[in-house]
């Protein structure tokens, strides 16, 4: 057991502060969305999650209902914004209006920039920035009636470079932007947006692409505090942001990194060099 799985977050928080809410994930069934749609089930929340796989999202769903939550979900590609519409109208009819949504959909690899080909950085951008706009336009009418909150999650790469994360970086940057302009433009309308800034977490997708030309050592000793997050630890601020707690916090980030953010990456990339780029 690693220190980020022996303490569970989640229980210091009320298992009713949710309650009434209807939430809304992208990438729900895997990862740190998951961690998330735990965590708000956990804290009396009715649930829909989004993503491709139905299989994920149907075993996903299984875990949600058994901490107590209403769930429902519906397949889509955030990249498709018809299919994504559907997949909230579908949420709104089962469970009613969306008062959080979690934009949470993302891919990653490691490429050059100047050999990955336009289509690899379009797929990038398209899954996480478009994606993250399609996700906030189509939760829009939802989100002005609850006069809610959409919660964005991004990563250090917006403010911190890396080598071979050109596109995440650009798109991710361009999260960070959408978050705050969307905070300006629809705060008039009791709306809130944030984004959650995670580093390293544990058990992950993202974290398992990052870290598979490097191991995790090299990742841990670049995070001061010395390990990965769990999922229940972006999960817990993610619903202490997206709750009553957060109800004054529009337009910031929530940098939940274990200080990772503050720390240089040269050793990584380096390493990432040596292993998948030697022979250019
Ligand atoms: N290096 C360079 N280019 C890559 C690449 C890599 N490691 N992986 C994919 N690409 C390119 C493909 O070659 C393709 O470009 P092309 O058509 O010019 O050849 C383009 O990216 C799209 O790839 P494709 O596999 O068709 O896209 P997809 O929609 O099936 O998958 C990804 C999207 C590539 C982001 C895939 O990694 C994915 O599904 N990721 C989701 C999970 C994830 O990344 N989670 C972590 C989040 S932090």
């Amino acid at each position: 057991m690693t220190e980020a799985t022996t303490h569970d977050p989640v229980s210091n928080l009320s298992p009713t502060m949710l309650e009434g809410h209807v939430a809304f994930i992208t990438g729900g069934g895997s990862g740190i969305n998951l961690g998330i749609a735990r965590a708000f089930a956990r804290c009396g929340a009715k649930v829909a999650i989004c993503g491709r796989t139905e299989e994920r999202l149907a075993t996903a769903a299984e875990e949600l209902r058994g901490l107590g939550a209403e769930v429902a979900y519906q397949t889509a590609d955030v990249r498709d914004p018809e299919a994504l519409q559907a997949s909230v109208d579908h949420a709104v009819a089962e469970l009613g209006d969306i008062s959080i949504a979690v934009a949470g959909a993302a891919g990653n690899f490691f490429a050059q920039a100047e050999k990955m080909s336009p289509n690899a950085f379009r797929t990038v951008v398209d899954i996480d920035l478009m994606g993250a706009y399609h996700t906030a336009r189509a939760t829009f009418p939802s989100l002005k009636k609850t006069r809610g909150s959409i919660l964005f999650i991004s990563a250090g790469q917006a403010y911190k470079a890396m080598k071979y994360q050109a596109h995440v970086g650009a798109a991710k940057a361009g999260i960070e932007a959408l978050m705050k302009n969307l905070a300006v433009e629809w705060g008039p309308h009791g709306i809130r947006s944030n984004s959650l800034v995670p580093g390293p977490v544990e058990g992950t997708e993202g974290m398992a692409r990052l870290a598979g030309p490097t191991g995790d050592e090299m990742w841990k000793q670049a995070v001061p505090l010395g390990r990965y997050a769990s999922t229940a630890e972006l999960g817990a601020m993610a619903a202490v942001m997206s709750g009553p707690l957060g109800a004054y916090v529009t337009g910031s980030q929530y940098i939940v990194d274990g200080g990772s953010g503050l720390m240089t990456s040269a050793h990584i990339s380096d390493a990432v060099e040596k292993s998948l780029f030697a022979q250019e």
